[in-house]
């Protein structure tokens, strides 16, 4: 199981956090029921932006990337995000696969060359990202705006039609140059493509569907080779150039996986990544913004170079906070820790579980349905199930279980059968129907012990009392076995 690998060049924040608290959840479920599962995950590392920064607070890109890789760990375990491996993509097993994939795909043919012309700032003495380039919208002539898209009126284009362009960095106006690139012909693998996105299981309806399109759009070559300066690795046979960020990021989900190998099993790499007759699954989780790379270049990536491909993209929504993006002045752009230092992460984790499910649709948070949510359901109907119920036989009743009531079968048997269910909607990502059931079973035992009045019958048949609360204790052990995924500390609490 691998959740995207987030850049090492700022917080996460509780966006970011869907992604890791939804995975976490299916993989402690798998876990829970037996299946030999590794949750591997890394920084990502490389890229023009990491570079940048770094210069600009007089680091290394390798400081700052050690930095947030440490930062983001920490993050991780106060919402309980239990990878089973956190690496980084600047890593020599990371450069050994990106070269092995990267050979295998030129030996083939895959890799095109070509001259494309770009700005280039010589003051910076570097070639500009669309994002480095500011400039005036060809659309609508808003000033200030990026190289690629116009924030003003959402168009797109390219960054030479943009007029009076500047470098973002500098500030100088930029002069066209050529430069060699290096391009992965996508289009080579069109068929395979169809194939493989339209198998069952393999993607979400909805997703199945865009990435159709994509491809009968025609797939257009991918340029995966950037100029220096440039924070990655070195493409082999090539001066001063380096594999484009987005090309060595998915690798490094066999970087991870190779060094969780190495000291945390017996096992290879080659068992999770390129034995192909091993009933290996290998599942990915990402939000709806990269569904491109993951559906179409990765797959197409590791088919040329023989590896196995993914049985899985899982595609999540975005976080909204009152039906908005987050956003830095109305004070909606919370970062993890800003959240942790105020709120407990519990109740995050709860009520992302209670939102979870297999559509791309947006995610919202409601401050409002968050209260709510924390206090009637994790407060009022589960804690104080538990901390009644098993506080009353504590200090009533020697703390000893009876048995079951008489005539209690049916109302086993239902508490059993939402069980099921719920073990069903995880299965099937579903974790929001999974929090309806347990919260049903904890309703059918608060309702019981309402009815049973077990404060009143410990005065006159205490044997009574104690099945009663037997039979809300073994609901009690239910719930916590249904929301373990969902809350693994709280739980053992
Ligand atoms: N570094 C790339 C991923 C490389 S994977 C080989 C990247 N990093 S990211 O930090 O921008 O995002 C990491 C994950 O978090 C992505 O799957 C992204 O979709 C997800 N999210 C980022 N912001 C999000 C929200 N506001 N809401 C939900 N998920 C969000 O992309
Ligand atoms: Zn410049």
């Amino acid at each position: 199981m691998t959740s995207a690998l987030p850049y090492a060049n700022g917080d996460i924040h509780i966006g970011h956090l869907v992604e890791y608290v939804f995975t976490d959840i299916y993989v402690r479920f798998l876990k829970i029921t037996g299946r030999d599962v590794i949750y591997v995950c890394a920084s990502d590392a490389h890229g023009v932006p990491i570079e940048i920064n770094a210069s600009r607070k007089g680091l290394t890109p390798q400081q700052l990337v050690s930095e947030f890789h440490k930062r983001h760990y920490d993050d991780f375990s106060r919402f309980e995000v239990g990878f089973d491996e956190f690496y980084t993509t600047d890593s020599p097993e990371n450069q050994k696969h990106c070269e092995i994939i990267y050979g295998r795909a030129k030996e083939q043919g895959h890799i095109a060359q070509r001259d494309i012309e770009q700005f280039f700032c010589d003051s910076c003495k570097r070639f500009l990202p669309d994002r480095y380039i500011k400039g005036i919208c060809p659309k609508c002539g808003a000033p200030d705006q990026y190289g690629d898209v116009c924030e003003s009126c959402g168009a797109i284009y390219r960054p030479t039609e943009l007029s009076e362009a500047r470098c973002s960095l500098c500030g100088a106006s930029p002069a066209l140059r050529t430069s060699k690139h290096l391009f992965f012909r996508l289009e080579d693998f069109s068929e395979f493509l169809k194939d493989w996105t339209s198998a069952p299981g393999r993607l979400q309806d909805e997703v199945r569907v865009f990435v159709n399109t994509w491809i009968d759009q025609g797939l257009k070559d991918w340029d995966i080779s950037r100029d220096g300066p440039y924070f990655g690795f070195k493409i082999p046979g090539e001066q001063d150039k380096y594999f484009y960020v987005w090309l060595d990021a998915p690798v490094g989900y066999i970087a991870a996986t190779e060094h969780y190998c190495m000291d945390k099993t017996d096992r290879s790499v080659g068992d999770y990544w390129l034995n192909h007759d091993s009933d290996v699954e290998i599942h990915h989780f990402i939000g709806k913004d990269i569904a491109y790379f993951h559906t179409l270049f990765w797959p197409a990536m590791l088919k040329s170079a023989g590896y196995r491909l993914p049985s899985a993209v899982h595609v999540h929504g975005f976080l909204t906070i009152e039906s908005r993006k987050m956003s830095k002045s109305r004070g909606t752009f919370i970062t993890a820790r800003q959240f942790a230092d105020n709120i407990h992460p519990w109740y995050l984790r709860y009520y992302y579980a209670t939102k979870l499910n297999d559509s791309i649709d947006d995610v919202d948070l409601n401050i409002e349905e968050f209260v709510n949510r924390t206090n009637a359901e994790l407060v009022n109907n589960i804690t104080n199930l538990i901390s009644r119920s098993i506080g009353f036989l504590n200090k009533r009743l020697d703390s000893r279980l009876g048995s079951l009531p008489e005539g209690s079968g049916e109302f086993q048997a239902s508490a059993l059968a939402l069980m099921d269910e719920a073990f069903n909607d995880y299965s099937n990502l579903k974790i929001s129907a999974a929090t309806r059931k347990i919260l049903a079973i904890s309703d059918m035992a608060n309702n019981h012990v309402q009815q049973a009045e077990p404060w009143s019958s410990v005065k006159t048949d205490p044997e009574k009392a104690r099945n009663d609360l037997t039979l809300a204790i073994n609901c009690i052990k239910l719930i916590i076995i249904g929301l373990k995924p969902i809350l693994p500390s709280y739980c053992a609490k």
